[in-house]
């Protein structure tokens, strides 16, 4: 058993009272290998941001769960290197599927978990949900819930069809789960197609499609609900243009990729919610500079060639997010 105080990161129950109380959001950035590491890191220490690093189950199979422990335990030593003198670096379990692996999470030194419960009947939701916080508070390791269904795929999380969370129940469920925040359903999705083309209409001049509006006020409704209580909003990408423009141009095919529009996160971000997660974006990023290295020298084959441009657009992408989307930059000096 490890705590995750000993390896200098924070849960997220401070961060989240300031990021609702001053109107901003924390990133919540996903990570699976080196590259996406230090990127955020960098990122996060040059603006000065508070970090989650998130973990999903899926990284964890990819990249070895003990790896990824000592990576972000690392990340907190390098950002201190980096001149980040009190680095606020939660690492964080992405999508947890069962007690047991929330319960490794904990004791391998995670700051905070995820149970996401959300496909279950109602009262499973809650006694699965209650099970996870009755043990990560023994050591004060905070825990997210989810009420309603995202669409989309990720990792091993996917759903054909979305229903949006039921304001009516969160009073219910969060008095009698215990959880320290609480991820809704309000029209995101996972991954890059986030629309079917039917959902959308189309920019006349661009010809792009223009998804439809985050149901704003299924979220004002919560608020109402639950003053103050920490919202987190998953399926945040916003899958920028230029990177599927790129990514097509050099040999790639992401037709109609459609995402969140960056306006309605800033918007979100001004209100309860103060957890944005942001994955495939980042998977773009990479994918984008890595496809032009691959097409434009064709006899390059040093990796760091084509994963160090990789780092540098993803670092770009993060510093973007902080400061322009989220408004975190300056909250963690
Ligand atoms: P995106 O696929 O929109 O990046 O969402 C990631 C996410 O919500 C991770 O839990």
């Amino acid at each position: 058993m490890v705590s995750y105080k000993e390896l200098g990161l924070v849960n997220t129950r401070e961060m989240f009272k300031k990021a609702v109380a001053g109107g901003y959001a924390i990133p919540a950035f996903n990570f699976n290998n080196m590259e996406q590491l230090q990127a955020i890191i960098q990122a996060s220490a040059e603006t000065k941001s508070p970090v989650i690093l998130q973990v999903s189950k899926g990284a964890r199979n990819y990249a070895n769960q003990t790896l990824l422990r000592y990576m972000a335990e690392g990340a907190v030593e390098y950002a201190k290197e980096l001149g980040w003198e009190h680095p606020q670096i939660v690492l964080h379990l992405d999508h947890g599927d069962s007690f047991e692996l929330c319960k490794s999470c904990v004791d391998m030194g995670f700051s905070s978990v995820m149970i996401d419960a959300s496909s279950l009947p109602y009262e499973e939701n809650i006694a699965l949900t209650k099970k996870v916080v009755d043990y990560a508070h023994q050591y004060d390791v905070t825990v997210e819930a989810e009420l309603g269904v995202l669409a989309g795929v990720e990792d091993e999380v996917s759903a054909e069809e979305s229903h949006y969370t039921r304001p009516e129940e969160v009073i219910d469920f969060a008095t009698r789960t215990g959880c320290d925040s609480l991820a809704i359903s309000i029209g995101t999705s996972h991954g890059a197609y986030k629309f079917k083309p039917e959902q959308c209409t189309r920019d006349p001049k661009t010809g792009r499609l223009v998804p439809p509006p985050l149901a704003f006020n299924v979220l004002h409704e919560i608020e109402k609900k639950l003053p103050g209580f920490p919202i987190v909003l998953h399926g945040s990408s916003s899958v920028p243009q230029e990177y599927v423009d790129i990514i097509n141009a050099h040999g790639g095919k992401l037709p109609d990729a459609v995402g969140i529009p960056e306006e309605q996160l800033r918007e979100a971000a001004k209100s309860a919610v103060c957890k944005i997660n942001i994955d495939s974006d980042s998977r773009l990023a990479m994918t984008a500079a890595i496809r032009k290295v691959f097409d434009e020298k064709p006899g390059e084959f040093d990796p760091r060639k084509y994963l160090g441009p990789a780092r540098d657009e993803m670092k770009k992408l993060y510093m973007h997010k902080i400061v322009n989307v989220l408004g975190s930059d300056g909250k963690a000096e």
